[in-house]
This record gives C-alpha cells, structure tokens and sequence, in this order.
C-alpha cells in the first residue's frame, strides 16, 4: 500500500496548489491513501467544516491536525461528526473529536492513522508516549498498517518518538514546524521515519507567514498581524510504501518542489 502524506496545508496558497497539483501527484506516485495536516488551512490558523470538506473532496482520505485543532469554534461540532478528521489523541478527556481512525483503501486493505501531538515548547497535554500505547492496544486485532502523524516542536521529542514506535507501527511522520527535515529512513524494526515532513504552502514566508510580519516581531516583541504570505507555492510530502500484510515499510522518500506563483 503506498500512502502519501502531505505536510501541514497553510491557508489559501496551500489550499490552491493542492486543488492544481494533487491529482497530478496521486497519480505519479500510485497513491493508494492521502493523508495531510490540515491545522493551518484556515487562514494559517485552524481548521473549518467547509474547508475541512474542500480537502476531503480533492481526495484527502484523512486529515490530521496539531495543536491549532480548536481555533475555529464551528470545527467543535464538527470534528464528531466527521471521523476523516483528527485531533491529536493526547488532547484532555471531553475535547471533541477522536485521534485515530481506521479506513480501507480500494484494495480493502486496512489502514489506522493516528494523531499525538508532541509537549515540549507546545501544549501540556497528556504523555504521548503512553497514549499511543494505549491506543495500540486497542487497535491491535484490526491491521498491522499503521501510519502516525507524530505533531511536534523539538527534534528530541520526535527522534525519541520513532524508536519508541519502531517495529509497532508502519510509519511515523513529524508535523509542526513546517520544515522538512532530510532524515528519512526506514527504522531497523520496520517503521518508515521522518523528523518533520513539512508544509503545503507560501514558500518566501516565515513558516507560511509573511516574512515582513515575523521579523518585526523578533525585532520588537510586540504583536503582529500575521498574514498569509503569497509567494511561490512548496508543496512538501512524503510517500510511503508498506507491505500491507505485515504491516512494515519497505521505502519512504520525500517530495519537495515549488511551483512559481504567476
Ligand atoms: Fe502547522
Ligand atoms: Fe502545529
């Protein structure tokens, strides 16, 4: 089963590239099941129904989140009605919305994709570490294909997070800081691996922001107004091929190109 994962989509910019390039890229790489973060598709910040359904409807089969799940309120009703998106699973008891869910793909195999989201420089949310374990218990009797979007700030953290999950999942995939890191591999128990995958997005920006607006804020300290930056389009991600009946990755490779913005 190959499983294309896109890095957090930031706003319109990352919307529009997607509705051009994602066809395209399904085809090429022979994409079984697409997942992206979709926690900055909304002006940056968060996530709402319509834009949430404007993903699923481009062939999004599951969208992860992170820390900016609940910025947009219309997304509360929402997310529990919609078992496509995730919260990370770490988030406290009675926030809503699920951090798993479990799909086929068109060749009925099965697949799990799993959201945690890392504490460190983040929020002081439940131990990751023993949520997942928690939450591999419970899944353990439904597919070996296991593919988790690990939404985290420090590099440790997650470094520690792909060991801690090698051999118990087919892939862990980092999100969060919009960078993608070079450090693909294949962990030795199986586990297809990447610090953080990146962003579907502005790429003269700061993280998917306007670059004028972050600096002024290093310089001063003060707020800013934080506007979605418009050039060039980078379209980050990462294909994974796993062996659906054992559940291990055979590959995992990055995709990283920009389109010109006319
Ligand atoms: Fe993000
Ligand atoms: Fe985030």
């Amino acid at each position: 089963m190959k499983v294309l994962f896109l890095g957090d989509v930031f706003g319109k910019p990352g919307r529009e590239i997607l509705k051009k390039e994602l066809p395209k890229i399904i085809k090429e790489n022979e994409a079984d099941i697409v997942i992206a973060n979709g926690e900055n598709v909304a002006g940056g910040i968060g996530i709402t129904p319509e834009i949430c359904k404007t993903l699923l409807e481009m062939g999004i089969d599951v969208v992860t989140s992170g820390n900016h799940i609940y910025k947009k309120k219309e997304i509360y009703d929402y997310i529990v009605q919609q078992p496509r998106l995730l919260k990370p699973a770490n988030y406290p008891p009675g926030t809503p919305g699920k951090g798993y869910y479990i799909m086929s793909d068109k060749r009925n195999n099965k697949i799990a994709v799993i959201n945690i989201c890392g504490r460190v420089f983040i929020e002081n949310l439940d131990c990751p570490f023993r949520c997942i374990d928690r939450i591999l218990e419970n899944i353990k009797e439904e597919t070996p294909v296991i593919v988790v979007d690990f939404h985290a700030e420090v590099t440790s953290e997650k470094v520690a997070m792909g060991w801690y999950l090698d051999g118990r999942v087919s892939a862990m995939v980092g999100t969060h800081t919009h960078v993608q890191t070079a450090d693909e591999r294949i962990l030795p128990g199986g586990t297809a691996y990447i610090t953080d995958v990146g962003m579907v997005g502005p790429r003269d920006s700061v993280i998917g922001v306007k670059k004028e607006n972050i600096i002024e804020r290093f310089l001063k300290l003060m707020p800013q107004k934080f506007t979605v930056a418009e050039d060039d389009y980078m379209i980050n991600a990462v294909v994974i091929d796993i062996d659906e009946r054992i559940g291990k990755a055979n590959d995992i490779r990055r995709i990283n190109f920009v389109v010109e913005s006319n």
